[in-house]
């Protein structure tokens, strides 16, 4: 088992609980293969780790290194899916969450399946927002150049940039697509995620803040599309709202699009083919106007635009309960699936408002270079 325990969880006492978790899981891995699914999805919850709070991590990276063997990745699968089926089960402690997005969601042939614990923020309804953009962009705009290079702001499970390599993969060829998470758990189950939908290879999962890990002399002018679906909720003082938003909450969101995005990301970008792609809600509008007073910088096209009223959610008058958090009312679902809770205040804040609907405005714009009428970009000066 070869994960490594991410350098932010290293020198905390989690840290060390989740290395013995690792050790003690990596013994068990030969019974997963041998075993039905029944038995194997069993012995995976139920191992006795050093710290049964952390079982749902080690069972995630135990599925992850069994998809190291190429023979027992579709078992691996299975697995995955048994567990994130039983993602509301009592007995695992933390819960392991599960979504699976079908080809219709990410334009690929082939389900994508991601594996979550409470730290880590998996895709919501209004998330997929983002992905669906991803989808039109490579679908509607994208221009295949050879080995690509990709980067995610704020993976989270990694689903972006998992999607992306896919894409990037069958569009012509993709030398790497990294991903990068201030929150340490986002970068081991993304990890993870990867190497169970087979893109490990390609990707490369980072701790840090925004693009720092990757501000560097030889990816200047070198990095053919940036994703973000940058983190916007704003921090309520007081105590998080769940595990995820530890690390989800922000200070100063624009701030954020501004300082990463434009500082940094515009100049790592290929002149002039290289595109930044990012999904943003429609109550921070400042943070686009930033973006287009970069010269030479602007709009290539909003993918999508306006008002995304997200079926199935439909009614759910009587399916919700109120809450006074720091004197202030949000109202959340009851005993619903983890992927279509209001993971956050303002989502929850947004279903109140629209009356028991989810309501979103959100925007997924493409930015990029002035161009010149033919790309040459590539060829020597
Ligand atoms: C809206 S979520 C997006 C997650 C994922 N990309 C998706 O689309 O489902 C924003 C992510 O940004 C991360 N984040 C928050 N502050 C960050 C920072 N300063 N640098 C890098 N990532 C950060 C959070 O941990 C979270 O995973």
């Amino acid at each position: 088992m070869t994960a490594e325990v991410p350098p932010g969880l290293r020198d905390s006492p989690e840290g060390r609980e989740l290395r013995q978790a690792l050790d003690a899981v990596a013994g068990s891995l030969p019974e997963l293969l041998q075993d039905p699914p029944d038995t194997a999805a069993a012995t995976l919850l139920s191992w006795t780790v050093a710290a049964p709070a952390l079982r749902a991590p080690a069972a995630v990276l135990a599925l992850a290194a069994l998809a190291e063997r190429p023979a027992a990745r579709p078992r691996a699968l299975e697995l995955a899916l048994a567990l994130a089926a039983r993602g509301q089960d009592p007995a695992v402690e933390p819960p392991l969450h599960g979504v699976r997005l079908a080809p219709r969601q990410t334009g690929l042939d082939e389900d994508v399946i991601l594996l979550g614990v409470p730290q880590v923020k998996l895709p919501t309804r209004i998330g997929l927002v983002a992905l669906d953009g991803v989808r039109r962009y490579f679908a509607e705009l994208h221009r295949p150049r050879p080995a690509q290079r990709a980067i995610d702001v704020g993976t989270g499970s990694g689903v972006l940039a998992i999607v992306a390599a896919k894409h990037l993969r069958r569009a012509g060829g993709v030398e790497g697509v990294w991903g990068v998470d201030i929150n340490p758990w986002a970068v081991l189950i993304a990890r993870a995620n990867a190497v169970l939908n087979g893109e490990a290879e390609r990707t490369r999962f980072l701790e840090g803040d925004g693009l720092g890990p990757l501000d560097r002399p030889d990816l200047v002018g070198r990095v053919d599309l940036i994703l973000s679906n940058p983190p916007m909720t704003i921090g309520l003082p007081g105590p998080p709202l769940g595990p995820e938003e530890r690390f989800n909450v922000i200070e100063h969101p624009v701030e954020f699009v501004r300082r990463e995005l434009i500082g940094i990301g515009v100049r790592l970008l290929r002149r002039p083919s290289g595109r930044l792609l990012f999904h943003i809600s429609g109550r921070f509008p400042e943070a686009q106007q930033n973006l287009s007073s970069v010269p030479g910088f602007g709009p290539k096209r909003a993918l999508l635009q306006g008002l995304t009223e997200l079926d199935p959610y439909v009614d759910l008058r009587g399916l919700v309960y109120q809450e006074l958090i720091q004197d202030r009312p949000y109202i959340f679902l009851k005993g619903y699936p983890v992927e279509i809770q209001p993971v956050t205040a303002t989502e929850a804040h947004l279903i109140r408002k629209r009356g028991g609907r989810i309501y979103q405005q959100s925007f997924v714009w493409v930015y990029g270079f002035d161009e010149p009428a033919l790309d040459t970009s590539d060829r020597p000066a």
